[in-house]
């Protein structure tokens, strides 16, 4: 079947403004996006720039804007996207080079809600592990599936209007851990939450829930996050 696949191009090193180039080329339904990228690439213009690595939804890497929708492109198969596609890169981090965001300022909310596990406590004198209950495991169990792609953050209209709200991805990370039944540092990341560019960005308005390609409950986890806040110290 023949697809048309128009590209969002832009190179800083030549380009004054950035512009769209068309493609029109033969393929099946159940070729991914990323498929199509990757052809483009390797038989049409070498130049083309987008990251993928593991073409499998595992990595998170190719997120891009898919028909107007954040999605990984090795997961959009042309049978649910259409033969008329458009692909263009995320909003709300810059352009690097055609698809290719700078993703520094992301990961440097994901770094302000210290997303790694907390414990002071020695472990158990026996060897043996932290025990943590299968009950008390199921509690954060949606928020460990995040891949980091940021999907989630560059659909939230919160986050285009001020990229200093840390995000829905850093606050699903911050989950993870103020959950875990093992971990000491939950108030010091609620701290973080309960700041000016924390969870009260977030008004409720889904789009991370609906672009998340793990299909995470962001706007849940984010809401039981503002509970706790509201709480006060959670354990
Ligand atoms: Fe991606 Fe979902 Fe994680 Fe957001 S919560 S970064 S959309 S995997
Ligand atoms: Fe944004 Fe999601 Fe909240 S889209 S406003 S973080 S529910
Ligand atoms: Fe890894 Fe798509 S290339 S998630």
């Amino acid at each position: 079947m023949e697809i048309t696949l128009k590209v969002f191009r832009y190179n800083p090193e030549k380009d004054a403004k950035w512009h769209y180039e068309t493609y029109v080329i033969e393929g099946q339904p159940t070729d991914r996006v990323l498929d199509l990228l990757e052809y483009v690439k390797g038989y049409i213009d070498g130049t083309l720039s987008f990251r993928r690595s593991c073409a499998h939804g595992v990595c998170g890497s190719d997120a891009m804007r898919i028909n107007g929708r954040n999605r990984l492109a090795c997961k959009a198969l042309v049978r649910d996207v259409g033969t008329k596609i458009t692909v263009e890169p995320l909003i709300g981090l810059k352009v690097i080079k055609d698809l290719i965001v700078d993703m520094e300022p992301f990961f440097d909310n994901y770094k302000k809600i210290l997303p790694f596990l907390i414990n002071e406590t020695p472990p158990p004198a026996d060897g043996k592990e932290r025990y943590q209950s299968p009950e008390d495991r199921a509690i954060f169990d949606d928020t460990t599936k995040c891949i980091l792609c940021a999907c989630c953050t560059t659909s939230c209209p919160s986050f285009w209007a001020n990229d200093d709200y840390v995000g829905p991805a850093a606050i699903v990370n911050a989950h993870r851990f103020i959950f875990d039944s093992r971990d000491e540092a939950a108030n010091e990341r609620l701290k973080v939450l309960n700041s000016m560019f924390g969870v009260y960005r977030c008004h409720t308005i889904f789009n991370c829930t609906e672009a998340c390609p793990r299909e995470i409950q962001v706007t849940k986890a984010i809401g039981e996050v503002k509970m706790a806040i509201l709480r006060g110290k959670i354990k």
